[in-house]
């Protein structure tokens, strides 16, 4: 009979984890055997150079951060010079390699210029990462038309603009990455989705688009899910503790995000080891939108 799980039995065979010849791995600061190479083959982004929008802040700081971390150039693209500063010094700081572009995605015009001004500073990009986001949210009945624009525009438009920009060029060189950051809302409406909530549904459409055109040719094209994350975006959200209280009781870990919890995800979709996922949306979101 079959013990209890718990119950490891009397036959500890080979490689148990009381066997004595159980192989320990290798000494800390040991040259790299071939468990480290295998990894390195996964996921190193030596020699790759990332564009990251919304690099200066949460979730796409921490993204930009682990790219670098993984081996990639990494460019930050945001507004605010001093928060860009900032984001690229703490990079620098970890080991990594960034620098940064100034830019309103709101404006095709200038989301143009930083892109060239990213491939004179580090060459075509191999990552796209479009994380920044913009987060008006009126009621939908009183939405204008301009703010309607602008949602639009920072969340959809701009992840086209450079997907145009760098996509047919990964496709020409036979490697890419496109992975953007959606919502909950993406695929339901609550709290207000409003024109966000169609932004993010067209930004995870695009994503299917952008990989029907190119993931043929080595760009697989993804969006990253989160669920909710206290950072500047989601202020308001955050600084009410019984909102904060009944969203991490939503989840099924127990806990809201953080944006150290997307990095792990980017350095996946941005390697190797994702050549044949595209065209998805992986949800990090510790079981929220499956509750
Ligand atoms: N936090 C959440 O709970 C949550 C949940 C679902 C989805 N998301 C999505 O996650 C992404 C990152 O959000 P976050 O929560 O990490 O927000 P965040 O910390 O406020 O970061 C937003 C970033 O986007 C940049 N940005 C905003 N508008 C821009 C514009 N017009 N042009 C250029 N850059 C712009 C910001 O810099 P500047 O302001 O200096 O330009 C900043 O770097 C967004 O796409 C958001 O929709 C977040």
């Amino acid at each position: 009979m079959p013990g209890p799980l718990s119950d490891p039995g009397p036959d500890r065979g080979p490689g148990s984890l009381d066997d004595p010849g159980l192989d320990p791995g290798p000494e800390p600061g040991a040259e790299p055997g071939p468990r480290a190479s295998f990894l390195d083959s996964l996921f190193s982004l030596d020699g790759r150079v990332a564009l990251v929008t919304g690099g200066s802040s949460g979730i796409g700081h921490a993204m930009a951060r682990a790219l670098a971390l993984a081996g990639a150039r990494v460019m930050l693209l945001a507004r605010g010079e001093e928060a860009l500063g900032r984001a690229a010094a703490a990079i620098r700081a970890a080991g990594g390699a960034a620098a940064w572009v100034r830019a309103d995605l709101a404006d095709p015009s200038a989301t143009r210029r930083a892109a060239e001004e990213t491939v004179a500073a580090y060459g075509e990009p191999d990552i796209l990462v479009n994380a920044a986001g913009a987060n008006p949210r009126p009621p939908l009945g009183d939405q204008t038309l301009e703010q309607w624009g602008d949602v639009m525009a920072v969340n959809l438009t701009a992840p086209f603009v450079l997907g145009q920009r760098f996509g047919p060029a990964m496709a020409r060189r036979g490697w890419g990455r496109i992975i953007s950051v959606a919502s909950q809302q993406a695929v339901r409406a609550f709290g207000n989705s409003g024109g966000y909530g169609a932004s993010k549904a067209g930004l995870a459409g695009l994503t299917r688009s952008q990989s029907e055109a190119w993931a043929g040719h080595g760009v697989c094209c993804n969006t990253v899910t989160p669920g909710f994350v206290a950072t500047p975006l989601t202020a308001t959200v955050a600084s009410d503790p019984v909102l904060c209280a009944a969203l991490a009781a939503r989840t099924m870990i127990g806990r809201n995000g953080e944006p150290a919890d997307f990095e792990g995800v980017t350095v996946f979709l941005a390697s190797r080891a994702s050549d044949y996922i595209t065209g998805q949306l992986i949800f990090v979101d510790g079981g929220f939108s499956v509750t």
